[in-house]
């Protein structure tokens, strides 16, 4: 098939097991997309440098972000799937990026304030800078689609915004990058719990991640909180349980979601019977990825050559941008 002419990118920190709000979050439109466009993933390594600055297990992890890409259904002849670190005209435009940032700008992300919170011995200057890196991630491929879920949604806003910057500065150089989600608004897998998100590294207990194994699902699942059900017909759902059906609606048939949902609204729900049967789709829906990710980590050479292959296609990408860059830049003086 012919792809279309808009850029894709997208990113992942290799910070720890992926897990369904990753998934349904990115990988499943990455797998589409590359169908249809120009795809760049990559492994964002760099990033992880700001939370995780001990790189001991670094390599283990971004090989395991790249198989868990695979397993997900990602071809490397398709996409091109590289490491952040392999690219180095990221660094450069990141440099040039942080020209065009303010401080005060930086200050307000959201995910800054929480990283300041969560790490408060290590307010390092990159982590105030980490949306002007996604930023140079980004328009380094003068991409205009980036599949992401709802948490990224300001730093999207926020690369938009050096873009347009630089162009207003420099000359036309870039298009505008927008979030991407098949369907119409970004997605927030919830956890398990009802109280957040699943996350990489925090609730760890109420998150489901490709690498659990088939009974490790079913516990955290049966553990899902819920109540005694409704007393009215067609009432209301606390926020949990919507959630429990958030969760059911990624996984189960269409027939099992409107059975549940007519026993709720005529209030003869059993929890418990509908917690073992999503437990049972997540069983059916994670373990043929987790078993595909154990065969591809045990294959160094494969995951090589696709680092190796990938970086060469975005390297290509990414030189051909850097050139109009300094142009535009006037920082050719030979
Ligand atoms: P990261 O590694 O935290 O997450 C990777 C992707 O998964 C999505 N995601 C979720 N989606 C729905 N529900 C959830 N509970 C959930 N948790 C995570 C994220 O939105 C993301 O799409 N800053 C980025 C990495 C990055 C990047 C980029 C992304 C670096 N450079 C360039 C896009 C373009 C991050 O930390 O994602």
């Amino acid at each position: 098939m012919e792809k279309k002419q808009q850029i894709v990118m997208s990113g992942i920190r290799p910070t720890g097991f992926l897990h369904l709000g990753n998934y349904f979050g990115a990988l499943r439109n990455y797998v589409k997309m590359q169908e249809e466009y120009e795809c760049y993933f990559m492994v964002a390594d760099l990033h992880s440098l700001t939370t995780h600055p001990d790189t001991k297990e670094l390599k283990q992890n971004v090989h395991r972000v790249l198989a868990e890409n695979i397993a997900s259904g990602i071809d490397p002849d398709k996409a091109a799937l590289y490491c952040q670190s392999h690219v180095h005209e990221t660094s450069e435009l990141y440099l040039y990026l942080n020209m065009l940032a303010y401080k005060g700008e930086l200050e307000k992300t959201t995910t800054f304030k929480d990283k300041v919170r969560q790490q408060p011995d290590n307010v390092n200057a990159g982590l105030l800078t980490y949306p002007v890196l996604q930023a140079a991630d980004i328009i380094l491929h003068r991409a205009t689609f980036v599949p992401v879920g709802k948490d990224q949604e300001q730093h999207l806003e926020m690369a938009r915004n050096f873009a347009n910057r630089f162009n207003h500065r420099y000359g036309d150089v870039f298009p505008e990058p927008f979030a991407f989600n098949y369907g119409s608004e970004l997605i927030k897998v919830p956890s398990l719990d009802g109280t957040g998100k699943m996350s990489k590294s925090e609730n760890q207990n109420a998150t489901l991640y490709l690498a659990d194994e088939d009974e490790v699902i079913r516990k955290k699942v049966m553990k899902a909180k819920t109540d005694a059900g409704p007393t009215a017909p067609y009432s209301q759902k606390p926020d949990y349980i919507e959630n429990l059906f958030l969760l059911m609606k990624l996984v189960s048939a269409a027939d099992v979601i409107a059975k549940y949902e007519n026993d709720y609204n005529t209030c003869v729900i059993r929890y418990g019977d509908m917690k073992k049967q999503l437990g049972e789709d997540m069983v059916k829906f994670i373990s043929p990825i987790r078993e595909k990710v154990n065969g591809i980590l045990k294959d160094e050479k494969y995951l090589k050559e696709v680092m190796e292959k990938g970086a060469e296609k975005a390297r290509k990408s990414a030189k051909a941008t850097m050139e109009l860059v300094r142009q535009a830049m006037g920082l050719k003086y030979l």
